[in-house]
């Protein structure tokens, strides 16, 4: 198949588009990180410059597209809400529209946080209440892509893994600091249900194989706090793990509001595809293994000029 990953430099769609591209033909669109890698095509385009989609869709003609580029970052959206808007839910309903009317399947990446964590245990069917510029953005961009192209899967995802600046991710605070013997704040009130990133690549593909559409959480099957996180990596990477601190994410200092409870159920998922998603220990294995084998390092030189 034809893979397009928009937002290639990403945590997500670099591990997504090293990960598929041994089985597909991948393009991956980046917009200022230009990767010098063969593994892959990279496109290098702003998406949202005029007519940036049209020409993207037509020069790669893919028969899947990944939509993973967007403005992640809590707090740039916070202190840019027209740049979050732009990225979040127009360049999404832009590119919906494209695909839907094209013979291609778009999957667009969305966010666990669109709930406000102050329950848990969410479903597909539960109503979201996003709190904050990105979250409210995101569930935008959800309805929006839903409008436009009612064939497209909406992933909602919580991920870590390996980035190309090294510290993109959760798992990176954690394993860099705790590398050097820096202490590090550990939340113990803030529960998520993370994935690895590189494991999404398989699931992501079931989903299109199956031809499956419609609102899913793709997360793991087992949720903890953000301080449990901290604590089970630290054990299999052998690092010291009495450097974090449990601390209430309240006393922490963070700007943009966090939902405090993002555990998500994933049961839909599984059911369609028979089988239940990854537990954390099983990430954390595969992001041993991939750091064993220089992963982070090849990644990182991906980027360097
Ligand atoms: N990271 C998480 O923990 C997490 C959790 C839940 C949901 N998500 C969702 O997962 C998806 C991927 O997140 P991520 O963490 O991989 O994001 P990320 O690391 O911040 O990457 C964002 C990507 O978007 C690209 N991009 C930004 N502006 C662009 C533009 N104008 N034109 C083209 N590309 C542009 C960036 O390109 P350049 O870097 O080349 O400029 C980069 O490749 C997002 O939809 C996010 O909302 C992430």
């Amino acid at each position: 198949m034809r893979i397009l990953i928009t937002g290639a430099s990403g945590l997500l769609g670099l591990n997504l588009a090293l990960e598929t591209t041994h089985r597909h033909t991948v393009f991956g669109a980046v917009n200022q990180n230009v990767l010098k890698t063969n593994a892959f095509t990279v496109i290098q385009t702003n998406l949202l410059a005029p007519g940036a989609v049209e020409r993207l869709l037509e020069r790669t003609q893919p028969d899947w597209i990944i939509h993973c580029a967007a403005l992640a970052n809590l707090d740039a959206c916070e202190a840019d809400p027209l740049l979050a808007k732009q990225l979040n839910t127009d360049l999404p309903h832009t590119l919906a529209s494209h695909v839907a009317r094209s013979g291609a399947r778009l999957l667009h990446v969305s966010t666990d946080s669109v709930f406000d964590g102050l329950r848990g245990n969410y479903t597909e069917e539960d109503i979201p209440s996003p709190v904050g510029v990105y979250t409210r953005t995101k569930l935008e961009g959800e309805l929006a892509v839903t409008q436009a192209d009612p064939r497209a899967i909406i992933a909602r995802v919580n991920l870590f893994g390996w980035s190309l600046t090294g510290n993109r991710s959760l798992a990176e605070f954690f394993f860099n600091n705790l590398s050097i013997g820096r202490p590090v704040m550990g939340f113990t009130d803030v529960i998520f249900c993370p994935l690895l990133a590189n494991d999404m690549a398989d699931i992501f593909i079931k989903m299109f194989e199956m031809n499956l559409s419609g609102l899913y959480h793709v997360v793991s099957s087992e949720f903890l706090s953000k301080n449990e996180f901290g604590v089970r990596l630290a054990q299999r990477f052998n690092l010291d793990s009495s450097l974090i601190n449990p601390t209430s994410v309240v006393q922490s200092g963070l700007k943009a509001f966090r939902s405090p409870n993002l555990n998500l159920r994933s049961d839909k998922l599984a059911k369609a595809l028979g089988e239940t998603l990854p537990r954390l220990s099983t990430g954390l294995d595969k992001l041993y293994t991939l750091y064993q084998q220089g992963y982070p390092q090849m990644l990182r030189n991906l980027g360097s000029s």
